[in-house]
């Protein structure tokens, strides 16, 4: 049998996988995983965003309180309130087709999705938002601008004055240098001494979602006016640590954007400027 390099061996046996499923489906056997390929039967030929979907500008002063009392409402939590305040309430000033969204679909993102503890919720429905109305190219970087300003922005800010629906007066603060529910809510519960299961704990993710929304608002509005600018910036350990980690790099392992230290404080490299990061 003549030598095959890896290469073509792996072209090959995708041509012999595609004699039986892609013929039938009419797709060219060896034509391979291009991205430009139709894919068969017309499958996610649904239109990228932006849909038909246009946004409308708003005020975060009205917004925010509705993301306050959308994190207490029915218990649904950070991403359904920052959404709703958000696409929800462009339902209520506009109507359709906003108005025709599964809202509640948005409770799953509540404590890091379903409890876990990952992306912090009122970012994950923010972001959500963006997504409605923004493809990925316009929608990244007011992404990053969001997720970067919540890493390193002191929480909550927020005051729900009157109407508080947990507790009243001002609140403990603390930067996370995370975008993750479980480090936020943890140096959050470390710096101000409540228990995660507390009602100030509670309280303090309403606000932020608040604060989440609010900023969330005015990226959007910017973008809109065709005045959207990033603010914040990345951090020197994902800029430093990138230098050698990021792809094409001489160790390209990392994946993500995240602040490294909150994870890799005591880092492996033992001269490491970051080694005593708090
Ligand atoms: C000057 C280049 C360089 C910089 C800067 C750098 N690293 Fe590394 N790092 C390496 C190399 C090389 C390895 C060895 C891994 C490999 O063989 O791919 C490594 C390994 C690691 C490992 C794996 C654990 C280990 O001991 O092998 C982690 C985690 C890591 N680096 C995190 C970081 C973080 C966090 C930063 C920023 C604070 C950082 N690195 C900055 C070059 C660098
Ligand atoms: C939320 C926590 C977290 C954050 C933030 C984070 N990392 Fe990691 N990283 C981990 C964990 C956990 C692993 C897996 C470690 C293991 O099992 O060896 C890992 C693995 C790695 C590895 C693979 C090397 C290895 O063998 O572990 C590198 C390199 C690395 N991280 C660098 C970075 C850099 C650079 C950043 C910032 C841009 C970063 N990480 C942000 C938690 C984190």
């Amino acid at each position: 049998m003549e030598r095959m390099d890896r290469r073509t061996m792996l072209k090959t046996m995708s041509m012999l996988g595609c004699a039986t499923g892609c013929l039938a489906s009419g797709m060219l056997p060896g034509a391979g995983p291009e991205p430009a390929l139709a894919a068969p039967g017309g499958r996610f030929a649904q239109k990228d965003a932006p849909f038909s979907w246009k946004p409308h500008m708003l005020d975060a002063k009205v917004c925010a309180p509705v993301a306050y009392d959308g994190y207490w409402h029915q218990g649904y939590g950070c991403a359904y309130g920052a959404f709703y305040a958000i696409v929800g309430m462009m339902g209520e000033q506009h109507g359709a087709p906003y108005n025709q969204f599964p809202f509640t679909m948005l409770e799953v993102g509540k404590s890091g999705i379903s409890d876990w503890g990952t992306i912090c919720g009122a970012l994950l429905g923010a972001a959500s938002a963006f997504a409605l109305f923004w493809g990925r190219k316009d929608r990244d970087p007011m992404v990053a601008e969001l997720f970067r300003w919540y890493e390193q922005t002191a929480f909550p800010m927020h005051d729900p004055g009157p109407a508080f629906k947990g507790v009243a007066g001002a609140l403990p603060t603390s930067v996370s240098h995370s975008p993750l529910c479980h480090v936020s809510v943890g140096r959050w519960c470390q710096a101000s001494g409540f228990a995660e299961k507390s009602t100030e704990r509670g309280e303090r993710c309403a606000r932020i979602t608040a604060d989440v929304a609010t900023k969330a608002i005015a990226i959007m509005n910017a973008k809109q006016a065709a005045a959207f600018a990033v603010a914040h910036g990345d951090p020197q350990s994902v800029t430093y640590c990138g230098e050698c980690h990021n792809p094409g790099k001489q160790s390209p392992l990392l994946k993500g954007k995240m602040d490294c230290t909150p994870c890799h404080s005591g880092s492996p490299h033992t001269a490491d400027k970051f080694k005593n990061h708090p």
